[in-house]
């Protein structure tokens, strides 16, 4: 059950919790004609004389109303700096509202933005629907492995809003995206004795094939057959096999001759490092090492759910990455599907080993005009940018600038990192064609150098984004809950609408 919003031009019955955004150093709640004399009154006392809401910036004020009302209450949130404000960024005050109407056990919620008075409706449109984004981001729960889970009914919350028809298609579109970080959420927060490969295709295809995505699904065998011996090696350790999964998204006719787009996920249900193995503190978060995979998912999910005239193929690489008798080993040399071999000189860099087979089939089989590959791929990218930024090494000034666009759209925030000849030559090995890890410092640059092997031609717009830093909160923020992030469904959903559609 995901929360519901509707949007009404004037909503009649108005009870429980009413929510009233305010612009900051408004003294006045304005024209307001839902509420009745007594509500207002009380409403502008409140904006006239209380010291602790003054509409500043994600602010919110509870004022408790008299039993007689059937309001509960009214809760004043606070916009800030009319001339300042962006839509996007009301998002995080949509998320702060979340707790506080749980907090109220509130049912039904009414919020409005008609007493705004603002003059363009695209304006009030684009507020509203990013206003619930934020609560609906938010109300994202993973409660599966709660056997005390009271399974909490969803309060149902109105809009009102003048401009009702603009501000509901608006909303479709972020909602569509919305369901996409949440099932790339629900993949990453999956405990990983319940998620690995075989369990992981499942639980896309239950959830995705009714949306009219396409599924193809590589067991071991095949994959054998086909050469993904390099992202096989990865899996030997482990007694869960690894698959390779597929989906296709065709939103073009069939007579349509554009070429598809492609996107690429690093799926390691868990890493331990294998035989290189990890120190044990932390380890568990390693179940979200298939963040890049959960995006990829997520990304055709949304895209389907507001079908998006586009054709798109995403395939993720499925393995878990174990220390046994059956691991691979450091001082192994692998060969990979495009027959480059490469020396293993440490078994906890396999991400890159996952991604390069993936990479070289998508070009080999669909031949795509543009694909990106998303990864938490090393410890080194949030070395270098924290957890703030994800870091993009792209090889077109052209697709950098989309998504450095659909970044500020979408606001999933992209660093650009350098691609570099040097960080290639990094790379090679002196007794194989390539070696998977590099020197000691720069380890996501030259990552990304060895990813970048195995792009067959320049010509083909490409982007890495390694997103290690944006893999997890760990504690709740305003529009993430405590846990799996789901990063880089928005910024992909808003490069693949501004870009690759047709309109
Ligand atoms: N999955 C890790 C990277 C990672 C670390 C993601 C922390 C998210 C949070 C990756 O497979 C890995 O272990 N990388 C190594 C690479 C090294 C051996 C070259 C790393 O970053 O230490
Ligand atoms: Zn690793
Ligand atoms: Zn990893």
């Amino acid at each position: 059950m995901t929360l519901n919003i509707i949007f009404s031009k004037s909503p009649k019955n108005i009870k429980d919790t009413l929510i009233l955004p305010v612009y900051e150093g408004k003294k006045t709640i304005g024209t307001a004609d839902f509420l009745n004399n007594n509500l207002k009154k009380t409403v502008n006392a409140t904006l006239k004389k209380q010291k602790s809401f003054t509409g500043k910036k994600d602010e919110i004020y509870v004022i408790p109303t008299p039993t007689e009302s059937d309001i509960d209450q009214i809760i004043l949130a606070g916009l800030g700096d009319k001339k300042e404000f962006k839509a996007l960024n009301v998002e995080t005050l949509g998320g702060k509202l979340w707790p506080i109407l749980k907090q109220h056990k509130c049912d039904k919620v009414y919020a409005f933005t008609s007493h705004l008075g603002l003059a363009k409706k695209n304006d009030e449109a684009e507020l509203a629907a990013h206003l619930s984004m934020g609560l609906k981001l938010r109300s994202y729960n993973f409660d599966t492995y709660k056997t005390d889970s009271k399974k909490n009914k969803l309060p149902k919350i109105t809009f009102g809003t003048t401009a009702q028809n603009l501000a509901s298609a608006l909303y479709k579109e972020l909602s569509a995206a919305a369901d996409g970080v949440f099932i790339a959420r629900d993949l990453m927060n999956e405990p990983p004795n319940n998620l690995y490969p075989a369990s992981y295709v499942s639980m896309v295809r239950k959830d995705l094939k009714s949306l009219g995505i396409e599924i193809e699904v590589f067991d071991e065998k095949k994959m054998e057959k086909l050469g993904f011996h390099s992202h096989l090696a990865v899996g030997m350790g482990s007694a869960r096999k690894p698959r390779v999964l597929i989906m296709r998204w065709n939103g073009l006719p069939k007579s349509s001759k554009a070429e598809p787009i492609a996107f690429i996920g690093k799926g390691v249900t868990f890493d331990t490092g294998g035989i290189s193995i990890k120190p044990g503190p932390g380890m568990e978060d390693m179940k979200m090492d298939m963040g890049g995979s959960a995006a990829v998912v997520g990304l055709m999910k949304s895209l389907a759910a507001r079908k998006a005239k586009a054709n798109v193929v995403g395939i993720v690489g499925l393995a878990e990455n174990m220390p046994s008798s059956n691991a691979y080993r450091p001082g192994d040399i692998i060969k990979s599907m495009d027959g480059k071999t490469i020396e293993v000189l440490n078994t906890d860099a396999e991400g890159r080993l996952v991604l390069i087979d993936a990479l070289t089939y998508i070009q080999k089989t669909i031949k795509p005009k543009m694909m990106i590959d998303l990864a938490t791929l090393t410890g080194a990218m949030m070395v270098a940018l924290g957890t703030e930024y994800c870091g993009a090494f792209v090889n077109q000034d052209k697709l950098w600038d989309q998504l450095n666009e659909a970044s500020s759209q979408s606001g999933e925030k992209l660093w650009r990192m350098p691609l570099d000849k040097a960080y290639k030559d990094e790379m090679k090995s002196k007794i194989a064609d390539l070696k998977n890890l590099g020197g000691r410092f720069g380890g996501a640059c030259s990552a990304a150098g060895f990813l970048q092997h195995f792009i067959k031609d320049d010509k083909v717009a490409w982007a890495h984004l390694d997103i290690a830093g944006k893999m997890i909160h760990k504690s709740d923020s305003a529009t993430v809950p405590a846990g799996g992030i789901g990063f880089g469904v928005r910024v992909l959903d808003r490069l693949v609408a501004n870009n690759y559609e047709k309109k």
